[in-house]
């Protein structure tokens, strides 16, 4: 008898026990399949930075058995071509048309602005992989926009101190005119200015032109002590090329924000030798997140990872926290983000909080090309926050 009543407890107990998982799996039934709008750069100088994200992002999705908080994840994509200009349209066939229930773009911060403006509107929970844009976390800021990357201020101001440390005093900066560069470059001034150093001239071109002779000669005749740029894809590949090609790197050294030789030192060779760089991921982390994240995505894609593909992982590890904390459900606004703001990211970059305005508080490493690597030589800039300018939330 008593043997039969411990049974019948047990038994009960273990109900009890599987209750949540079972209400868990009929709510994601319930929810159906979570839709995940990918819009990224398919085409143009920028292709190859989509094609990471959209596989880091998978790679997670992957580990968690092709499911979020239970729920199934089904992918729909647009090509943003890195064009502002279709990014109204494009983002609209996302919420409108597909119906997405997250939107994880995109790269161009051009692009990201429209997407977070579209966002805002709508409700729809919208997760950045790249695009820097200062207003995507400030002015533009809100529940239901998050960032698993960087501002663009951020590797600018840490390359800054890094500058000034090196003993340089006069300095020009080159770049595309759109807010990625604008941005970093003002970051830059911010932190090399501060500690006494000066920009003698702010060079730029329209993204995406690539036609570098004229400002190369300009900074040849300018002969500063040394040249901070962005440049990213396709165009960073072509300007490291040029900067070499007409005789700089020997005499003139050249800084940039990572972004000048991450996922493009194949294409780069030689000429990317020894440069200084500052990004808050590097090849040679060599912490054991990092390390798992690297094999795992080298057997997957027959390809080594990026920082690109690490923020699309973040991004996916953000989706991931915040609907378990809502138990799958993206309308909950509130739930995500409380989620989100109390995390510490397990990053494979090394883990990061979000600031009150979304935006990863994050070390940024310097690192230096040595073959095909960008090998950490130190911390450019420890915990450093984006100000979050006129975000009100
Ligand atoms: C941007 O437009 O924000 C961006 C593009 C490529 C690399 C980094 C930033």
């Amino acid at each position: 008898m008593q043997k039969k009543q411990t049974l019948l407890s047990i038994a009960a107990m273990t109900l009890i026990a599987a209750a949540p998982t079972a209400w868990a799996q009929a709510q994601a039934q319930t929810q159906g399949k979570l839709k995940v709008g990918f819009m990224l750069p398919a085409t143009g100088t920028f292709a190859s930075l989509g094609t990471a994200i959209d596989n880091g992002f998978r790679l997670y999705v992957t580990e968690q058995g092709g499911k979020i908080a239970g729920r199934e994840v089904e992918y729909v994509r647009v090509d943003d071509e890195s064009d502002p200009a279709k990014a109204t349209d494009n983002v609209n066939k996302l919420i409108k048309r597909d119906n997405v229930d997250v939107i994880v773009g995109t790269v161009h911060s051009g692009v990201a602005m429209a997407m977070a403006k579209a966002a805002k509107e709508s409700g729809t929970l919208l997760l950045v992989p790249n695009a820097g844009a200062a207003a995507v976390t400030g002015a533009m800021c809100a529940p239901n926009i998050f960032r698993s990357s960087f501002s663009n201020w951020q590797p600018g101001y840490a390359m800054g101190e890094v500058a000034a440390k090196k003993g340089h005093k006069k300095i020009v900066t080159i770049t595309w005119k759109y807010a990625a560069g604008d941005e970093t470059v003002k970051g830059f001034k911010d932190a090399f200015e501060k500690a006494g150093g000066s920009v003698v001239k702010e060079l730029s071109l329209p993204f995406p032109n690539v036609e570098f002779q004229a400002l190369l000669t300009e900074i040849a005749a300018t002969k500063p002590d040394a040249v901070f740029t962005f440049f990213a894809g396709g165009g960073a590949v072509k300007f490291v090329k040029d900067y070499a090609a007409a005789g700089l790197k020997k005499t003139i050294p050249l800084y940039g924000s990572g972004f000048l030789t991450d996922g493009t030192l194949e294409a780069q060779g030689a000429d990317a030798e020894g440069l200084f760089t500052a990004l808050h991921y590097a090849d040679n982390l060599n912490n054991k997140r990092d390390q798992a994240f690297r094999l795992a995505y080298a057997k997957t894609y027959k390809l080594q990872p990026d920082v690109y593909a690490v923020q699309g992982y973040d991004a996916g590890q953000m989706l991931g926290i915040g609907l378990n904390a809502t138990k799958g459900d993206a309308k909950n606004i509130n739930g995500f983000a409380q989620a989100l703001r109390s995390a510490k990211i397990d990053s494979p970059r090394g883990s990061f909080t979000l600031s009150k305005s979304h935006n990863p508080v994050q070390d940024f490493y310097l690192r230096k090309v040595v073959g095909k690597e960008n090998v950490v030589e130190g911390i450019a800039s420890k915990s450093l926050a984006d100000p979050g300018l006129g975000c009100k939330m």
